[in-house]
């Protein structure tokens, strides 16, 4: 893993969107895992600015969105298909048409779930997975005690994420209890993954994460087994890491990232 430590969450964002810039410039087709939540706002808002000041090109690109609540229409104010819609893919040119989300209205899960996995491999496979960490460890939906090696499926949600989701709704009642989400089994297949976590409240599940044991109660330490995951913090969410310093000179004397606009 690679941990960035950046001062604050704007810096930290940007770095991230110049890693998904340089890379759809490298590969105009490329295929993007997108997160839903607070955290990816800022990084989401900067790619915004790069396709409009800088001619970055989505036109080209495909995205899949990890997941999506259990029986909300798409057009639902708190649905992730709404979010996608308003936070990043009405102010770019990436077609609708190649933004696919988990559909929360479907008949049959299953085969839903199926065919998801079935998209994602037709399009060659996701080549940068945003993710955002759940104040439980939980990546995507993938609530603790999640198998790691799961696969797009229905999910119940944690009180825990129903209540720090309640700021979406009017009331934690109207938060869905269930959810489909990609599985970690799906996301540890992308050739990369880039998780973003800011503020104190993230602290404890990023620790466990990057410096506890692989352990299905905290998802998102399966990233451990990833061959390249890029961890952005700042300060705050990096505050319970025992080797923080060492991440800091890493980082520094790192050759790729000098090339960055820091
Ligand atoms: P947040 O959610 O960005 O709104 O904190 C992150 C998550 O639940 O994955």
């Amino acid at each position: 893993m690679e941990i960035i430590i950046l001062p604050d969450s704007q810096k930290a964002s940007r770095l991230c969107a110049e890693v998904i810039d340089r890379a759809i410039r490298a590969k105009p087709d490329l295929v993007l895992g997108l997160a839903t939540g607070s955290t990816p706002v800022p990084m989401y808002r900067d790619l915004i600015r790069r396709h409009r000041e800088e001619g970055l090109d989505f036109s080209k690109v495909r995205s899949f969105n990890l997941d999506e609540y259990l029986g909300l229409p798409p057009d639902h104010p708190a649905s992730y298909r709404r979010f996608m819609d308003e936070q990043l893919f009405d102010h770019i040119n990436i077609p609708k048409s190649s933004t696919r989300l988990p559909d929360g209205m479907t008949k049959d899960i299953a085969a839903h779930c199926a065919a998801y996995e079935a998209e994602i491999r037709a399009a060659g496979g996701i080549d940068i997975q945003v993710l955002g960490i759940g104040s439980d460890g939980h990546i995507g939906f993938n609530e603790p005690s999640s198998s790691l090696a799961s696969r797009t499926r229905m999910q119940t949600l944690t009180l825990q994420t129903r209540q720090d989701n309640s700021r979406f709704f009017d009331k934690l009642e109207d938060v869905p209890f269930g959810c489909l989400t990609m599985g970690i089994g799906t996301i540890l297949e992308s050739r990369m993954t880039v998780l973003l976590a800011f503020g104190e409240g993230k602290s404890d599940a990023i620790a466990g994460a990057i410096e506890g044991p692989v352990t299905a109660m905290n998802p998102a330490s399966a990233l451990q087994l990833h061959p390249d995951t890029r961890v952005f913090l700042d300060e705050a969410a990096a505050g319970k890491l025992k080797l923080r310093s060492y991440y800091r000179e890493s980082f520094e004397r790192s050759p790729y990232w000098q090339s960055f606009k820091i």
